[in-house]
């Protein structure tokens, strides 16, 4: 079957949705359809808890959220992106409101904001700890009131099709039917969110498999800043349910087994709401040197909300509670929730300009799967909502803009190819793809998680290289065309495969530490050799690696102390 629109997105979360009304807003006449693999209200955006930043107040300013994330990211951000991003995000907040958003208020009616991490202004606008699912459900609101925009829910992306430089489109299978269809378009735009279930404990939903980004690292697009992954100080054990840093925000402590609030040693200045690496790395060497506390799941930080109260645990972390209570047996308002750092974020993605365009003429990217660069070697928190918000917004600008100015291409015989190399997954092969990505999942887990070395990384490759080549014989053995999970389970392992690749070389490549990318052979950072963004292209033989200068405006680096 084929499908055309003028502009298909791939993924309904915030960066989809927003960029599939501001196209709309740009003319009704263009044909927008999105197509996700699940409903967009089961996006995984909706697990955004603490909140979106952006310069609301007096006394806060664009320079310094600007400066907080340029110095967060240890200055791999590319600046003029930056600027741009935190002079927009305001805006996004308010139509947000404008749109129903129900933001928590202040007193006196205002939206109110809260401390973060890393951040040296109270400027996280949050919807009590729900802030990600407030936005989805408005942005879907909003969304239903463009007719021209058409869904395609529960479709699974398999393949760009790009010609002479260009795309024209994508196949994917209708999950109800098991058919593979191909969507013609004059634009894609990409938005599937990031790459955390390369990690097996982890915060992402069992969907965010990083799709997007290997099937156009497949076409050749390349993926910048993929060895930088976020750890998030607070992952409730032993499930990973992200227990926000909002926590930290309203007042939460760390401690340690011995009752101490050790931020004090690592980052005397911002203690707990230090950036994430940073309260990681501290909460892990904690761990390290025996100063964990013990639990049938191993060892955890305490995190302690008991001195908050029972009231404002209510008013403002609500799902805290509800999921401490639920999945660990643990009421905040008695006593400290287990947690340890957690794979949280992944701040490379599909290397595109700061208008989202990729080196891929009519393809653009936005959101988690995007590098557009903001983020660096370390996000802010509450800087991806944000993200989402302004860069889907300007993708889907530009991608109308485009839209506009072309006419369809022919397609070509893509469709026939893309089944036949589907089907063939229903070989007779002795590998299981489940048993592959427990691996896969060990191996990142062990050897690619907050402090690296040399060696471990080796072993990553090693291993990734012998998952690849015992992927070749994997089969799917349930042959059924609807909703076929096995299948999908297994195109998104092999998908999975080719990304850690990325990950895991790259990382062994960067002889250095920054950000979230810690080497114990390599503790320092070095901006003589490494500031510079990782370019990474496929070839069937593993990645080939290229590097790109880092654009500095206003703030030259210096040394990151908290
Ligand atoms: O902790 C959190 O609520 C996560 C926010 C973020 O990743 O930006």
């Amino acid at each position: 079957m084929r499908i055309r629109n003028d502009i298909v997105i791939v993924g309904a979360g915030l960066a989809g949705m927003r960029a599939a009304i501001a196209a709309s807003e740009v003319s009704r006449d263009l044909s927008i359809a999105i197509v996700a693999k699940t409903y967009p209200i089961r996006c995984h955006s909706v697990c955004a808890e603490g909140g979106t930043a952006a310069v609301m107040r007096e006394g806060d300013s664009f320079d310094l959220h600007a400066w907080d994330t340029v110095k967060g990211a240890d200055f791999l951000a590319d600046q003029d992106a930056v600027e741009f991003f935190v002079r927009e995000m305001p805006k996004e907040i308010l139509r947000l409101d404008n749109w129903g958003c129900p933001w928590s208020r202040t007193q006196d009616g205002k939206i109110a904001q809260r401390p973060f991490g890393g951040h040296s202004f109270d400027r996280t606008v949050f919807a009590a700890d729900r802030t990600g699912f407030h936005e989805v459900h408005t942005l879907y609101e909003r969304m239903l009131s463009y007719p021209n925009i058409v869904r395609f829910d529960e479709y699974f992306m398999t393949n760009l099709v790009i010609e002479d430089g260009e795309v024209k489109g994508l196949t994917a299978i209708e999950l109800k039917t098991g058919d593979i269809v191909l969507f013609e378009a004059k634009v894609v735009i990409i938005a599937t969110g990031g790459a955390g279930r390369l990690f097996g404990f982890t915060t992402y939903s069992h969907q965010v498999t990083g799709d997007g980004l290997a099937v156009a690292y497949r076409a050749g697009v390349p993926l910048k800043d993929m060895e930088f992954f976020q750890f998030h100080p607070t992952g409730l054990i032993p499930s990973g349910i992200l227990m926000t840093e909002a926590c930290r925000g309203e007042g939460g402590y760390l401690r340690n087994s011995k009752g101490e609030r050790f931020m004090e040693k690592y980052a005397p200045a911002k203690m707990e709401l230090a950036p994430r690496d940073v309260v990681a790395r501290s909460m892990w060497t904690e761990i390290l040197e025996g100063r964990g506390l013990e639990s049938p799941y191993g060892p955890y930080i305490a995190l302690d909300l008991t001195h908050l109260g029972e009231e404002r645990i209510n008013e403002r972390l609500p799902l805290i509670r509800d999921a401490a209570i639920k999945f660990a047996g643990v009421d905040p308002v008695e006593e400290p929730i287990p947690v340890r750092p957690v794979a949280h974020y992944t701040m490379g993605g599909i290397h595109t300009n700061m208008y989202c365009e990729t080196p891929v003429r009519g393809l653009y990217a936005a959101g988690e799967a995007a590098c557009v660069s903001i983020h660096g070697a370390n996000r802010l928190g509450s800087n991806s909502t944000a993200e989402c918000l302004v860069f889907g917004r300007v993708a889907g600008e530009r991608a109308a803009e485009y839209a506009l100015k072309k006419s369809y291409y022919p397609s070509t015989d893509f469709l026939k190819e893309e089944e036949k190399r589907i089907n063939s997954l229903f070989r007779e092969g002795e590998e299981s793809a489940y048993e592959i990505k427990a691996e896969l999942n060990r191996t990142m887990d062990e050897n690619l998680w907050i402090f690296r070395n040399e060696d471990g990384m080796a072993e990553a490759v090693k291993k990734i290289i012998e998952l690849k080549e015992r992927y070749k014989n994997v089969s799917v053995a349930d042959t059924s065309k609807k909703f076929n999970t096995d299948l999908t389970f297994a195109l998104e392992v092999g998908f999975m495969l080719d990304l850690a690749e990325v990950v895991a070389i790259g990382a062994l490549k960067r002889r250095e530490s920054r950000g979230a990318h810690y080497r114990t052979d390599y503790p320092k950072r070095d901006d003589e050799r490494w500031l510079k963004h990782t370019l990474a292209y496929y070839s069937k033989d593993g990645p080939i690696f290229e590097y790109l200068p880092v654009t500095i405006t206003k703030w030259q680096p210096v040394e990151r102390t908290y």
